[in-house]
């Protein structure tokens, strides 16, 4: 499991690269696309999918005729990662002797941790094919082409501290020593076969060119970027291939936009789960509401483990730690979807699959963090629970996890569909 974890990372470099890829392991497991546009006839027993502005996906499998249909069981997760975008005409020169890239804050990274990293583009461009007609078309460079180069010590003497890093002033990636501005898109218009006239927009974002690694005396633990979250998204499509049928549709809804707040025609905060949800029960004939009433939501999305180095900063009582279980986030102020009744739920699974779980609390006196749970309930208002792995470093260039919580992840993922 873990080599296959390793390759679905390396593949998925930004948020357009994961939806590719969940789709290609999707479709090799016989799950069948679905277009938005199309009329659906879906039947007992299909796999299908549809992935919404080439970044949200969900796919689903229903339950044979036999087992009728009792209710959706839904985990989701998200598919972005904090990091930098290109800006429109991002090429700037530097004195006439560097060429630069203009770029803006994709969610909050902890920006230090990208100085000094070979970097590479990966995400979509649009490209005119005919009049009007638009066609998008996915690019990833993989190679380092791209270094945010820090501050050498020496020049920071002098009394000047260290502030607050500025992305337009201290971060903008050096991309080599050629005056020529258009280098990058014609290189861009060459690695998608298209003339150089004809790309006319681009969705491109920068990505460490770090292949995950395992770490640890004994290799237990996983170190990668962009672990949050999808070593949740990698669970979430194992356990859908893995599971067998229930009396529940299993579905896997991932999310882009999780980082900035949801608010997207593709984010959770999106009519995109519910519209599925409404096409799925229209098709097989059935009311929806019924089925909502009997259904279960799992917002998986990784947790804050117990820092080695700040131990302080963690919650008195409920401290998780890496390669110890699953995590069941909870918040008094509802940011996470938890209640008695569904934490009791997946406790009960754990504790039926001898799976570990460990709870997650924020300090009181510690804003943390949010995530999709709440955000997608607004729109389809089902029993929730929010969990996900220990981490460290969340959203760092190189997040770092335990290799045993991928399989409870998964584990805890299959019996839930099987529930
Ligand atoms: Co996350």
């Amino acid at each position: 499991m873990k080599k296959e974890f390793m390759e679905f990372m390396e593949q998925s470099t930004t948020v357009y690269q994961t939806a590719a890829e969940t789709s290609r392991r999707l479709e090799q497991a016989g799950y069948e696309r679905l277009e938005e546009k199309d009329m659906w006839n879906i039947c007992p027993g299909d796999k299908k999918y549809v992935v919404r502005n080439d970044s949200s996906l969900v796919a689903f499998s229903i339950p044979q005729e036999d087992e009728g249909v009792k209710g959706f069981h839904m985990v989701c997760a998200h598919g972005d990662s904090p990091c930098f975008k290109l800006k429109e005409n991002a090429c700037m020169t530097v004195e006439d002797s560097y060429l630069k890239l203009n770029v803006e804050n994709y969610g909050g990274m902890i920006k230090e941790t990208w100085f000094d990293r070979p970097l590479s583009l990966a995400g979509r461009v649009v490209v005119r094919t005919e009049g009007l007609l638009l066609e998008t078309r996915l690019v990833d460079m993989k190679k380092p082409l791209f270094v945010i180069p820090s501050l050498a010590v020496h020049m920071k003497r002098g009394g000047e501290k260290d502030g607050e890093l500025n992305t337009q002033l201290h971060l903008l990636p050096l991309a080599g020593t050629s005056a020529d501005k258009n280098i990058l898109h014609r290189m861009i218009a060459k690695e998608v076969s298209a003339d150089e006239k004809d790309v006319l927009g681009a969705d491109l974002y920068l990505y460490p060119v770090q292949p995950p690694i395992c770490m640890g005396l004994s290799g237990e633990l996983i170190g990668a970027p962009r672990l949050d979250d999808l070593a949740c998204v990698y669970c979430g499509l194992d356990a859908l291939l893995e599971a067998r049928p229930s009396d529940k549709v299993a579905l896997l809804a991932v999310f882009d936009n999780e980082e900035v707040g949801s608010q997207t025609m593709q984010g959770a905060a999106s009519d995109f789960l519910l519209s599925v949800l409404q096409r799925i029960a229209d098709s097989l004939k059935l009311p929806l509401a019924p089925l909502l009433a009997q259904s279960f939501m799992v917002s998986a999305d990784n947790a804050h483990a117990l820092h080695p180095n700040y131990t302080d900063k963690a919650d008195s009582t409920n401290r998780p730690v890496l390669n110890r279980g699953i995590v069941i986030k909870y918040h008094g102020a509802q940011k996470y979807t938890t209640s008695a009744f569904s934490g009791a739920y997946v406790k009960a699974i754990c504790e039926q699959e001898k799976i570990p779980y460990q709870t997650y609390h924020n300090r009181s006196d510690v804003a943390g963090g949010s995530t999709l749970g709440n955000i997608a309930l607004t729109n389809v208002s089902v029993p929730a629970a929010d969990i996900g792995l220990p981490q460290l470093a969340m959203h760092s260039a190189l997040e770092t996890m335990g290799a045993d919580d991928l399989e409870h992840m998964a584990s805890f993922m299959t019996a839930f569909y099987q529930a």
